[in-house]
């Protein structure tokens, strides 16, 4: 035979060689069914976190929305892009809530009027005197209508129902800044937005500016925009070409006259749809909570984990106050946030946004002790371009928010303000931020709060902001996407006055 010309140990070396190809292959196997193995484990782990919280993915299931290609949500969107909603025609909606930036402006603190280029957004954004002038961050106005009970960082408008997927309707109706704790706005609206859109017109450093009805009350500056939009009264002329009456008209039909047609409450409804229309739920997360294994990473699964979980069980205990297909409780507590830029004041008349002061938050709409220095829970969804995050804006990444939840005094203590855009004042940073500190802990020693110091590795904290990311709808990054909610060019401009923004070369947030 052929074979016994060969030398004589080579069939014994091909048997070692095919048993060894063997053991090698075996163990290959072994090891990729252990590591398939523990994945699945992470997809049980996960679904059945999923079952217990009773989570759809999808906040807006069972709410009754707008969509944007109704003529009321149509109106809205050239409302909400229009100048002349400010005292001096230089600050739209849009300015610090544009679809292009996630809903919000990408600043830390919002520079309303007086800017140095009213059209410029974004980092680059500035003010000639002093910025930024306004002491919050800009949410964003995606998914707006998923919140239930209250609006802004303090929740200053709140529903008095509180009802599950109502957004604020319900038969008590709302307690708004116009009102006093507890008690109802009769001019409120329908839901939580719209009430909403009737206020950043009041505020002098967002829109009013100090020329037009300042120190008037707000039925008084709301009637005077109505009047410039309608082109009668003391408004008369004040924008020459205005197609507003037709543009109602569409929308409204016929009245017999302008003050009919064009009202503070329409005005308010037809915002609040574009707004309301903003849905944007259609994330990875979701459809990994529908069913699809393969929707998000490993990554992103194993901080899903760390989020759902108790401390006690080697999680993060995020969903306490993070629950639901919301992300959030709507409720507060104080985290001490470094407290950075004008803060708020007691005095609303007293307006240096040089003097920095301290922002009580929640305070400020219960005037209750034991909910100084606390802010809303943010929502997570998209939270990946609503940067920079806080209710100020102190960090500016992901990774700093979270970090500073997991070791609050540490985090202050290594806080950098130069990632503040712009720069915003810290002069009394350090004061005011210790003394959030010794309020958390007293809500710590008083159980008034969940947030526990917790000890993650590099690896986890990436995991969680893989999570995060996991939560974002493709769509708010896809300006393609996006354009339905914008102005189109060939559209006419109503007024003459639409923003046509400019984004600036700075430095992006995420
Ligand atoms: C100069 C920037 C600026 C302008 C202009 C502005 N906003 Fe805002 N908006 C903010 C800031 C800052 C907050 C948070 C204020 C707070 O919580 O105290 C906010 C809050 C909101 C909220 C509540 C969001 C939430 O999650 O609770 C909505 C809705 C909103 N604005 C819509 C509007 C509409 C509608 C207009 C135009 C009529 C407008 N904004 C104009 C900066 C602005
Ligand atoms: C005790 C309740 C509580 C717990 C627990 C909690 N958060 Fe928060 N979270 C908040 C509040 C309140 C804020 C807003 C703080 C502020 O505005 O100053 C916030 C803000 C955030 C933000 C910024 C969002 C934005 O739009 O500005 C992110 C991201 C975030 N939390 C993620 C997490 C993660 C991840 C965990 C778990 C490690 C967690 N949170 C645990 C209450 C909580």
């Amino acid at each position: 035979m052929r074979g016994r010309a060969l030398h004589p140990m080579f069939p014994l070396r091909l048997r070692t060689l095919a048993l060894a190809l063997v053991l090698v292959s075996l163990a290959a196997a072994a090891i990729w069914a252990a590591f398939a193995l523990r994945e699945r484990q992470v997809d049980r782990d996960l679904r059945a976190i999923v079952a217990a919280e009773g989570l759809t993915g999808d906040p807006s299931r069972g709410r009754e929305l707008p969509s944007i290609d109704e003529p009321l949500a149509q109106l809205g969107k050239k409302l909400f892009f229009t100048k002349a909603l400010s005292g001096d025609n230089d600050v739209a909606c849009a300015t610090c809530h544009h679809p292009l930036l996630g809903g919000g402006d990408n600043l830390s603190l919002s520079i309303g009027v007086g800017a140095s280029d009213p059209d410029l957004l974004g980092p680059g954004r500035g003010h000639p005197d002093v910025a930024p002038n306004v002491p919050r961050n800009a949410p964003t106005t995606f998914n707006i209508a998923m919140w239930d009970q209250v609006m802004f960082h303090d929740g200053r408008l709140e529903s008095l129902d509180k009802l599950p997927g109502a957004n604020g309707a319900g038969p008590a109706g709302m307690r708004t800044p116009d009102t006093l704790p507890g008690l109802a706005d009769p001019l409120a609206g329908e839901n939580l937005v719209d009430a909403q859109s009737r206020f950043p017109v009041t505020s002098p450093a967002e829109m009013l500016g100090y020329s037009f009805a300042t120190h008037k009350p707000h039925r008084t500056i709301r009637a005077a925009l109505c009047a410039r939009l309608g082109g009668y009264g003391m408004g008369q002329g004040d924008l020459p070409d205005s197609q507003w009456p037709a543009e109602f008209e569409r929308v409204f039909g016929r009245a017999d006259q302008v003050e009919a047609l064009i009202t503070d409450e329409r005005i308010a409804q037809a915002l609040g749809a574009y707004e309301r229309s903003q849905v944007f739920v259609d994330t990875p997360w979701r459809r990994y909570v529908e069913g699809d294994d393969a929707a998000i990473s490993d990554a992103a699964k194993r901080g899903a984990l760390l989020f759902f979980r108790e401390p006690a069980e080697g999680g993060a205990g995020c969903a306490t106050c993070h629950s639901g297909d919301f992300f959030t409780d709507e409720q507060f507590y104080t985290l001490a946030v470094p407290q950075v830029g004008p803060g708020k004041r007691d005095d609303p008349y007293f307006d240096d946004p040089a003097v920095q002061t301290e922002d009580f938050g929640r305070w400020y709409a219960t005037f209750d002790e034991t909910q100084r220095y606390s802010f809303r829970t943010p929502t997570l969804l998209n939270v990946e371009v609503t940067g920079p995050y806080g209710h100020n804006g102190a960090y500016d990444t992901l990774e700093g928010i979270v970090r500073h939840h997991l070791d609050p005094a540490a985090a202050v203590a290594a806080y950098d303000p130069a990632q503040l855009i712009p720069p915003a004042q810290t002069a009394r940073t350090a004061e005011y931020t210790a003394k959030a500190l010794a309020k958390l802990e007293e809500d710590r020693r008083s159980d008034r709060t969940t947030l526990q110091d917790v000890k993650l590795s590099d690896r986890q904290v990436d995991e969680l902001i893989a999570f995060l990311r996991a939560l974002t709808d493709p769509c708010v990054k896809d300006p393609a996407c996006l354009a339905r909610w914008l102005p189109e060019a060939d559209e006419p401009d109503p007024d003459g006055l639409q923003l046509i923004a400019r984004f600036g070369p700075g430095k992006a947030t995420q």
